[in-house]
């Protein structure tokens, strides 16, 4: 049973559709705590909800990155985390966290990476940049974090058609029907250690 510690910004519904396989008893693990960078974003009522602890944590509560590292890992120590998911965070991760969980971060990117990809590249600015380079394609990455945004290795990816009149909203819609499949199947995997790195590429046993 792994310990998993989601970091979001917004609406949640990624934590949703995982949360959901997690009390179904498909994927083994528990979600011990939300963490987000704003106040009160309505994921911290879903996971109200559902009895998780909530923390609002903001690199300008504290004076130095190193005070805010070390309180983030404090935090993360406490529950035991194994996996830590940002599910729609938008902020870096302090780099001493992102060592001490090498492979044990994942993140979800609402467009093919390494296409539209890099700070700046989050929510509807995504699918805007996707429909003004007149691409005929378009999806969602799920990856390992490393110490840049949006750069680390691609563990899952699937694509969604772009379509003449498409808006940045119809196209975040068809794209989110994809995130919220292989999110869940990616944190499966790594709960049931079924993902494996070899030679800079990443595979998933049994899949
Ligand atoms: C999702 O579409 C996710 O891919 C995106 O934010 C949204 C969060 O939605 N993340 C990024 O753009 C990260 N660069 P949610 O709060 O409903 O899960």
């Amino acid at each position: 049973m792994k310990n998993i510690a989601v970091f979001a910004s917004g609406r949640g519904s990624n934590f949703q559709a995982i949360n959901k396989h997690i009390k179904s008893g498909d994927i083994p693990a528990r979600v011990v705590c939300v963490i987000s960078d704003k106040a009160n974003p309505p994921v911290f009522d879903k996971a109200q909800h559902d009895n998780i602890s909530t923390h609002y944590i903001n690199r300008k509560q504290f004076k130095k990155e190193q005070e805010y590292a070390d309180f983030l890992l404090r935090i993360l120590q406490k529950y035991n985390t194994d996996l830590i998911v940002l599910a729609g965070y938008l902020k870096l991760i302090p780099a001493e966290i992102v060592r001490k969980f090498r492979h044990a971060i994942l993140n979800i990117h609402p467009a093919l990476l390494p296409k539209f990809g890099g700070k700046g590249y989050y929510g509807s600015r995504v699918h805007e940049a996707v429909l003004k380079a007149d691409d005929k394609e378009s999806g969602a990455t799920v990856h390992f974090v490393d110490e840049i945004y949006d750069n680390g290795l691609i563990i899952k990816q699937d694509k969604v058609p772009v379509k003449p009149d498409d808006t940045p909203h119809t196209l975040a819609d068809r794209v989110l029907k994809v995130e919220h499949r292989i999110f869940p199947e990616v944190v499966k995997a790594f709960c049931e250690d079924r993902i494996q790195i070899k030679n800079n590429g990443v595979e998933i046993k049994d899949e």
